[in-house]
């Protein structure tokens, strides 16, 4: 089986030692070194250059390397043969364990706590209140539960918000666009963790801000397109947002002169929150070229028309 690998942040030669044991007969070929493009039965990708995927007649599958694949579907000539995602423990552990880390920062003032530090003070604030501190999660997919699922476990007031609806022990679940507004005004720190899509894009607003309580704190560890950047700001300096932690940007990496990078409340990580590392996720993209073989249809495929 030809496999074309497009990515500039994985290793083929890792996926190829990972994958061959599994998928007899696997021949894989980093782009854009390809013998013969009518081989390639699958690819394997993450970000590949628009318009590259069509140069394939024989495609069968393409195998996103990361679990969103908004990046694919900006690519008008994308084949229309099965795109499935990485559904991986160690990345969704990844991602929840973020969450958890920007939540306490905020929740126990680790910020207020250096700054004492670097001043040499010695000064005790008043003691947090966990049950007071609710956390409302954008998104209840693979990353969204496993967040609530720590969260709670932590002791916060968890709540959820998602499009269809849904039930989760220990969270209070609310689901589509008119329970918006009563959702964020409950929200202490709002994390989002939404797939990013034509109705999720410029989500975090000046509207939707403005429904936060305020002193609320926002943690974007899904797409920069889901935030107005510039109603961001405002909320921020307005003093209504108490801070925020980012992860991803619209651009990407953020550009140098950008504002968010000296910003008193921002809190900036390289849209490193969670990666995906090849042992973890080998073994379902090895079943996946096994389906793809077999005729049947992939694990984690994206629903083409809803966009994740
Ligand atoms: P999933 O596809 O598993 O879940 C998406 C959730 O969002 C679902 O609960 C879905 O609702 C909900 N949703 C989708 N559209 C809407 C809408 N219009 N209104 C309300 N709810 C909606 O996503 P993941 O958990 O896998 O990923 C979450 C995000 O994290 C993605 O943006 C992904 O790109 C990003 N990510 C970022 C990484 C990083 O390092 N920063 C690493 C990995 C992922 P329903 O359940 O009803 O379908
Ligand atoms: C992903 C990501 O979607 O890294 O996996 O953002």
């Amino acid at each position: 089986m030809h496999i074309v690998f497009i990515s500039t942040s994985d290793d083929p030669h890792e996926w190829a030692t990972l994958l061959q044991p599994h998928v007899p007969g696997l021949k894989l070929h980093p782009w854009p070194t390809i013998p013969d493009p009518a081989l390639i039965e699958a690819a394997l990708v993450w970000r590949p250059p628009a318009g590259v995927l069509n140069q394939f007649p024989h495609l069968k599958l393409i195998q996103n390397l990361g679990m969103g694949v908004d990046y694919l579907f900006e690519d008008p000539h994308l084949p229309a043969v099965p795109v499935a995602r990485l559904v991986d423990d160690t990345l969704i552990g990844q991602m929840s364990e973020y969450v958890a880390l920007e939540t306490l920062r905020f929740h126990r003032r680790s910020a207020d706590y250096e700054q004492f530090q670097q001043e040499r003070r010695w000064r005790p604030l008043p003691a947090p209140d966990t049950r007071r501190c609710t956390v409302g999660i954008l998104g209840l997919g693979a990353i969204g539960l496993d967040t609530a699922r720590k969260l709670s476990a932590l002791g916060f007031p968890v709540i959820g918000w998602s499009r269809s609806p849904k039930t989760v022990a220990g969270v209070e679940c609310l689901h589509g666009a008119a329970a918006l507004p009563a959702f964020l005004a409950r929200c202490r720190v709002l994390v989002c963790l939404l797939p990013l899509t034509a109705e999720t894009e410029n989500i975090i607003n000046a509207a939707t801000l403005a429904q936060l309580p305020p002193g609320a704190y926002l943690i974007n560890c899904a797409r920069g397109r889901h935030v107005v950047e510039a109603d961001l700001l405002a909320a921020l300096d307005s003093g209504h947002l108490a801070g925020a932690t980012l992860d991803v940007f619209r651009t990407e990496p953020l550009p140098v002169e950008h504002p968010f990078w000296t910003h008193p409340k921002i809190r900036i990580t390289p849209h490193s929150a969670g990666l995906t590392t090849a042992w973890s996720a080998a073994a379902q993209v090895a079943e996946n070229l096994r389906r793809v073989q077999a005729g049947v249809p992939p694990l984690n495929q994206i629903d083409r028309t809803r966009g994740y």
